[in-house]
């Protein structure tokens, strides 16, 4: 008998796994009508920051510039395979050809970053040009009837504050909220979408985890004390905008990537334990604070990293970047114990996440305990050969629209990327954009994969017309 009852229990188990894991079955879906589910003021877009477009050429003041010149032949970074950013896409100075390339894409919003360093080159002392380039930026967007989202942190740091310990230290929270309040005093006027700092725990868990972004440590202590700090600057800064003239006009939000590991083998406690503590440092933590006004960061063997604020408001709505669930599979490797993987019937993007489409909603799902609006801040694929971005693109889409239509406050999407970037400790590997370009002549050139979001656009835009 009582073995009976644990084969019901194994099979119950098993078919409960397996259905979640395969929930919808894309074969019989079909995404041709899922415009319909967007409502009228929704916001398409494309997003982008400074210095994956603009490359070390022009923003040569931060740190990321002085670790592609100092850490190339470093074990850590020799991912890079020795590409480094120059001028990227050359963004800053060919942003009037890039804001037609989205009108004719049909886009009619824009994520950009403004860059620190380019700003602030030395501390206190800020530069008028650059803040003329934001505004002349801003102003070709707005006639073109492209709504800006402004980001104020994007990874970057000018090298001063990098030198004075960045946000290691909590006493230099002060100087990234002078930032932020002299850039709100300038744009707020013209720009109502505002996010502080994109992807906290990110930051965190590549500068100071993995050793893979500046300043390339590997310490849980820190990183838990970076991700506190910052975590408190968007808080400080959102308190502080909001109190200043257009503060009540505009929404401020934090953006936050949703990587949420899951794990191969569902018995397996060994995929189970990286998977928690995974899930601890690029989600939960974070999520954790912005629910309950608590942060916790707990770490083997070592002190936690806690504090706590006044019960308050500080989201007028949450970005949500959202790529994959990754899944976390153990293998037979002491070099390499876990890889990540994916299911029979999904593909891997080429920086190894799963195509997971069901993912969008299910993240949808969980960032909707905050009760704010929620804007898709970032979604794309790495995909070299552009062989799966048009299914990409229904199938997230179509999972975003479902979440939708079930009620989800969502008001806008922006694709990464515009045109291949700079990605970071990748190089120009990674290409993500709906428009491809020519190192040399800069010329971009529109993906065939792209299409199918200019035309998602498109037939929505044409429902408008009719109703
Ligand atoms: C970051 C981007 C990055 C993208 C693709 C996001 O986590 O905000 O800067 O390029 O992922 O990897």
């Amino acid at each position: 008998m009582m073995v009976k009852k644990f084969m019901f229990f194994i099979l119950f188990i098993f078919t409960f796994s397996t259905v979640f894991a395969h929930d919808w079955n894309w074969e019989q879906i079909n995404t041709d009508d899922l415009y319909k589910s967007f409502p009228e003021n929704f916001l398409w877009g494309s997003a982008t920051a400074e210095y994956q477009n603009s490359g070390s050429a022009t923003c040569f003041n931060n740190n990321w510039a002085d670790w592609e010149n100092t850490k190339n032949e470093d074990e850590t970074t020799k991912i890079l395979q020795n590409q480094k950013s120059n001028s990227a896409t050359d963004h800053y100075n060919l942003y009037k050809e890039d804001i037609k390339l989205m009108k004719d894409f049909n886009l009619n919003s824009y994520r950009f970053s403004v860059e620190w360093s380019l700003l602030e080159p030395e501390e206190g002392i800020f530069d008028l040009d650059a803040l003329k380039h934001y505004e002349d930026l801003i102003d070709e967007l707005i006639l073109n009837n492209i709504t800006p989202m402004i980001t104020l942190h994007h990874f970057t740091n000018p090298k001063w504050f990098q030198e004075k310990g960045s946000f290691e230290k909590e006493e230099n929270i002060q100087y990234f909220e002078r930032f932020a309040k002299f850039v709100f005093e300038k744009l707020s006027s013209k720009v109502k979408l505002w996010c502080t700092i994109n992807e906290p725990a990110i930051y965190a868990f590549t500068g100071y985890v993995m050793g893979m972004f500046p300043p390339g440590e590997k310490d849980l202590q820190k990183a838990a004390e970076v991700l506190k700090n910052l975590l408190l600057a968007h808080t400080n800064v959102y308190k502080s905008l909001k109190q200043m003239p257009n503060g009540k006009n505009v929404q401020i939000g934090l953006v936050h990537n949703l990587l949420k590991f899951e794990q191969y083998s569902w018995w397996n406690l060994l995929e189970t334990i990286p998977v928690h503590y995974l899930n601890m440092i690029t989600t939960d933590s974070v999520m954790g604070f912005l629910k309950t006004k608590k942060f916790y960061f707990y770490i083997p063997t070592q002190a936690y990293v806690a504090f706590e604020i006044d019960d308050e408001k500080i989201l007028d709505f949450v970005g949500l970047n959202y790529y994959s669930h990754p899944l976390l599979a153990m293998q037979t490797s002491i070099y390499e114990p876990f890889i990540s993987t994916c299911l029979e019937n999904e593909v891997m993007s080429d920086c190894h996440y799963r195509f997971h489409p069901e993912g969008i909603y299910k993240a949808i799902e969980e960032i909707s305990s905050l009760n704010v609006p929620i804007y898709i801040t970032e979604n794309g694929i790495a995909d070299r050969e552009d062989k799966n971005r048009d299914v990409f693109i229904k199938r997230y889409l179509y999972s975003l629209s479902k979440a939708i239509e079930d009620g989800y406050d969502v008001r806008g999407y922006f694709y990464w990327t515009l045109v291949d970037n700079f990605e970071w400790n990748e190089g120009f590997l990674q290409k993500f954009g709906l428009f491809e370009f020519d190192h040399d002549t800069k010329i971009r050139t529109l993906k065939p994969g792209a299409i199918a979001y200019k035309k998602i656009i498109e037939n929505w835009q044409n429902q408008n017309l009719k109703n």
